[in-house]
C-alpha cells in the first residue's frame, strides 16, 4: 500500500475497526486445514441469499401486488420486460438451489456432530435461518397468484385453525375471511421486507458466533489444542486468501449447475414451478392434486402419513422442533461420524436417504400404498433421535485422532 492509502487507513481505523475486523474473520481467522466438498455449501448458501436479494429487489420493480394484477404483471415480467424472464427464473431456481445448499449444509453438520459443545448456538441461530427460510419460501409462492399459489395457502393457513382460537388465528393471519388481496398485500410486505430483514440479521449472528468458537471440521477435532510459538493453530491455515480461493472454484461449479438448470429445466418438471400455477387463482376451482415445491415436502409427508389433522400437525411441528434440540440429544462423545461405531455410521446414510424420501413422497399423491411408506419413513425419521440418544450406552467409538488428518 502507498503512504498515502496506509495514512487513510489509519485515520479510518483509529474512528471504525475495518481492518481489525477484516483481519478478525478474514486473514487472521483460522480455519482447519482439512475441510472438504461438504465445506462448499456455507458460503454458497450466502451466494444464494445474495442472488434472491438482488433478483427480488428487480422484480419488485415490476410486480403489482394485488390480487387483481399480481398474475398478469408476472406474466408482464415474462414477456415484455426486457430481461424480466432471467431475473424472475433466477429467482425461481434460486429458492431450489438456496435450499438444496442449506440441506446439504445441514447434513455436514449431522455427520461431523458441528451442533456439539461448543457450537449449539451456531446451530440455534441456523435452525431459526431455516425457519425463516421456509416462511420467506412460502409467502414468496403465494405471490405470483396462480392455482397452486391460492391452493397452497389455503392448505398450509388452515393448518392453524387446529390450534386453540384456530378460527381467530387463521383468519389473523388471512387478514380476511377467506385468502384475498389483503393476504397478497401482508405476504408482500413480509416477503420482501420484513422476512429477509430477520434472515440476514440471522446470518451474521449465526457467522459471528461461528467465528467466536471456530470452525469445526471432518474430524471434529479441537485445533486449538495445538498451536505454534506465535499462538497460531498448527492445523489451520487463514480463511483468505486459502479458503477464499478454495471456495471460488465450489462457486464456479456450483454455478454450472444452477446455469444448465435456470437456462434449460426453469420448471423442473413441475417440482420446483408447478403447471397448475400457470393457470391464475380461482377460489371455486380446486386443483386436482395440491403439492408442495420440493423442498417442503419432507415435512408434509409427515403431517399426511398421521390421519388425524391435529395429530398430524403436532407431528410435523415435532419433527422440526426436534431439530432444535439435537445438539442436546447427540450424547456422543466424538462429533464426528468417522470415530461413530457402524450403527451410528448406518443409520446416518438412511436418515439422509430418508429424508429425501419423505420429500419425494410429500410431492405425491396420497395413495394407500404412499402413505403406508410415508408412514415407515417418518418412524425412521424420528426414530434417528431416539438413537441418538441411546446409542452412546449400546456403541464404542473408535479413538479422535489427537491433530487432523488430510489436507496437506
Ligand atoms: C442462509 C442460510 C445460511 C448461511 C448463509 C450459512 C452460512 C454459513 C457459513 C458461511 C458457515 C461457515 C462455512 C461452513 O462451515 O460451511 C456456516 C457454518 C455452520 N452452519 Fe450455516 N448457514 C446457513 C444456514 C444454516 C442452517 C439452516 C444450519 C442448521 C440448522 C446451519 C448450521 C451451521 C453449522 C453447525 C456451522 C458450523 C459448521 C462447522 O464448523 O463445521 N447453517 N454457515
Amino acid at each position: 500500500m502507498s503512504q498515502n492509502t496506509n495514512k487513510i487507513m489509519a485515520w479510518i481505523d483509529d474512528r471504525l475497526p475495518v481492518t481489525q475486523t477484516y483481519e478478525k474473520h478474514m486473514s487472521k481467522y483460522y480455519a482447519p486445514k482439512n475441510f472438504n466438498f461438504w465445506y462448499f455449501f456455507g458460503v454458497l448458501s450466502m451466494l444464494m441469499l445474495v442472488n434472491q436479494i438482488l433478483t427480488g429487489i428487480w422484480l419488485t420493480m415490476q410486480f403489482t401486488p394485488s390480487a387483481e394484477a399480481a398474475f398478469a404483471s408476472v406474466e408482464y415480467i415474462m414477456r415484455d420486460v426486457e430481461w424480466g424472464w432471467l431475473i424472475r427464473y433466477m429467482h425461481s431456481t434460486g429458492a431450489t438451489f438456496f435450499f438444496v445448499a442449506v440441506y446439504l449444509h445441514m447434513m455436514r453438520a449431522i455427520l461431523y456432530g458441528s451442533y456439539q459443545k461448543p457450537r449449539e448456538l451456531i446451530w440455534i441461530f441456523g435452525m431459526l435461518i431455516y425457519l425463516a427460510l421456509m416462511a420467506e419460501a412460502f409467502m414468496g409462492y403465494v405471490l405470483p397468484w396462480g392455482q397452486m399459489s391460492y391452493w397452497g395457502a389455503q392448505v398450509i393457513i388452515s393448518l392453524f385453525s387446529v390450534m386453540p382460537y384456530g378460527d381467530l388465528l387463521t383468519e389473523w393471519i388471512r387478514g380476511d375471511f377467506l385468502i384475498s388481496g389483503a393476504t397478497l398485500n401482508r405476504f408482500f410486505a413480509l416477503h420482501v421486507v420484513a422476512v429477509p430483514l430477520v434472515i440476514v440479521a440471522l446470518v451474521v449472528m449465526h457467522l459471528l458466533a461461528l467465528h467466536e468458537v471456530g470452525s469445526n471440521n471432518p474430524d471434529g477435532v479441537d485445533i486449538k489444542k495445538h498451536k505454534d510459538e506465535n499462538g497460531k493453530p498448527l492445523d489451520g491455515i487463514p480463511f483468505h486468501p486459502y479458503y477464499t480461493v478454495h471456495d471460488l472454484v465450489g462457486i464456479v461449479v456450483f454455478l454450472m449447475v444452477f446455469c444448465t438448470v435456470l437456462f434449460f429445466f426453469p420448471e423442473g418438471n413441475g417440482f420446483m414451478l408447478e403447471y397448475a400455477n400457470f393457470e391464475p387463482a380461482n377460489g371455486l376451482k380446486t386443483p386436482e392434486h395440491i403439492a408442495p415445491v420440493w423442498y417442503f415436502g419432507a415435512f408434509y409427508a409427515i403431517l399426511r402419513a398421521v390421519p388425524d389433522k391435529l395429530l398430524g400437525v403436532i407431528a410435523m411441528g415435532a419433527a422440526i422442533a426436534v431439530l432444535f434440540v439435537l445438539p442436546w440429544l447427540d450424547r456422543s462423545p466424538v462429533r464426528s461420524w468417522r470415530y461413530k461405531g457402524l450403527p451410528s455410521k448406518i443409520y446416518i446414510v438412511i436418515f439422509g436417504f430418508n429424508f429425501a424420501l419423505l420429500t419425494w413422497l410429500g410431492t405425491q399423491p396420497a395413495t394407500e400404498l404412499l402413505t403406508l411408506i410415508a408412514q415407515i419413513a417418518s418412524v425412521i425419521y424420528f426414530g434417528w433421535f431416539a438413537f441418538l440418544v441411546i446409542s452412546p450406552m449400546i456403541e464404542k467409538t473408535k479413538p479422535v485422532p489427537e491433530r487432523v488428518t488430510g489436507g496437506h
